[in-house]
């Protein structure tokens, strides 16, 4: 049978610009309750002002006791989390030495830790609202191991994590996918210099995204790679490793930057 959103709640970590925020306005469209969570309190105050069912609450995503009173407020006002979309995240740094630690643990508290928090603390609801949905927005990063270092294991953590607990958690009737957006211009991504150039087209928008999400909600996919062309990368790192690290090693990305 498919899974129909309209009337379903969702959470949405992250929802204060880019991805989160594209997801949030698509699935207030549906006809879903979306609870918006950022820490940027006026940011999701103009997007609740879009729709009537778009609820901000501000959170950060590296605080367990905030996160608790989130999945709190979500069982007392709402009574269900039919979806949990783990998005907020941050670029990171180059990791060059020691200067560097405090930045790289923390891109891995907000981008793994961060998910893995609101994993455990709404593992009861979403196990009482089944069936329910996961989707960790993870990244080609966690795929390919290239650019800045924090930010690839942040996201290699979240892959794997993703990939266990949709085993783990499937017998309780709660899908958990794993999307790997590729390149997206957004605020904390911002992909000026490649947009302007002929690689542009290669960059997507946190609508293509948004809308991954949506169809992942209704299949209940356990991997989504957006855009799809990046999935042939991924192919290539596995299949054809030398040709790969041959190519790789070429880039500028390779010296461990965003570039
Ligand atoms: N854009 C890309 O090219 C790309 C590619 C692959 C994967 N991704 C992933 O997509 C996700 C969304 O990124 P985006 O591109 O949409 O960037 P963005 O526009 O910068 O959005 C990041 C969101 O995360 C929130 N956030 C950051 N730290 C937080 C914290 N400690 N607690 C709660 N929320 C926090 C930010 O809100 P506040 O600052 O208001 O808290 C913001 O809403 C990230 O996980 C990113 O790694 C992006």
């Amino acid at each position: 049978m498919s899974w129909d959103p309209t009337g379903k709640v969702a959470v949405i970590t992250g929802a204060s610009s880019g991805i989160g925020e594209a997801t949030a306005r698509r699935l207030a469209r549906l006809g879903m309750t979306v609870v918006a969570v950022a820490r940027r309190e006026d940011r999701l105050a103009a997007l609740a002002a879009e729709h009537p069912s778009i609820v901000p609450h501000v959170a950060d995503v590296t605080d367990t006791g905030q996160i608790d009173a989130l999945a709190e407020r979500v069982r007392e006002e709402f009574g269900a989390c039919h979806v949990l979309i783990n998005n907020a995240g941050v670029p990171g740094g180059s990791f060059r030495g020691r200067d560097d630690l405090e930045d790289t643990l923390h891109t891995l508290d907000v981008n793994l830790s961060g998910s893995i928090r609101c994993m455990a603390s709404f593992a009861e609801l979403l196990s009482d609202s089944a069936p329910s949905r996961v989707v960790n927005v993870a990244s080609v990063a966690g795929k390919l191991g290239i650019g800045p270092a924090g930010y690839a294991s942040s996201k290699f953590g979240l892959v794997g994590f993703s990939e266990a607990m949709a085993l783990a958690w499937r017998s309780r009737g709660i899908t958990v996918c794993q999307l790997n957006p590729g390149f997206i211009h957004t605020e904390g991504f911002p992909k000026d210099q490649m947009r302007a150039s002929p690689m542009g087209r290669l960059v997507g928008t946190p609508e293509d995204v948004a809308r991954a999400i949506h169809e992942v909600l209704l299949s209940g996919a356990t991997e989504r790679t957006v855009p799809a062309w990046y999935r042939a990368l991924v192919v290539l790192r596995h299949v054809a490793t030398p040709v790969y690290r041959t190519a790789a090693t070429r880039t500028k990305r390779s010296g461990g930057s965003r570039d």
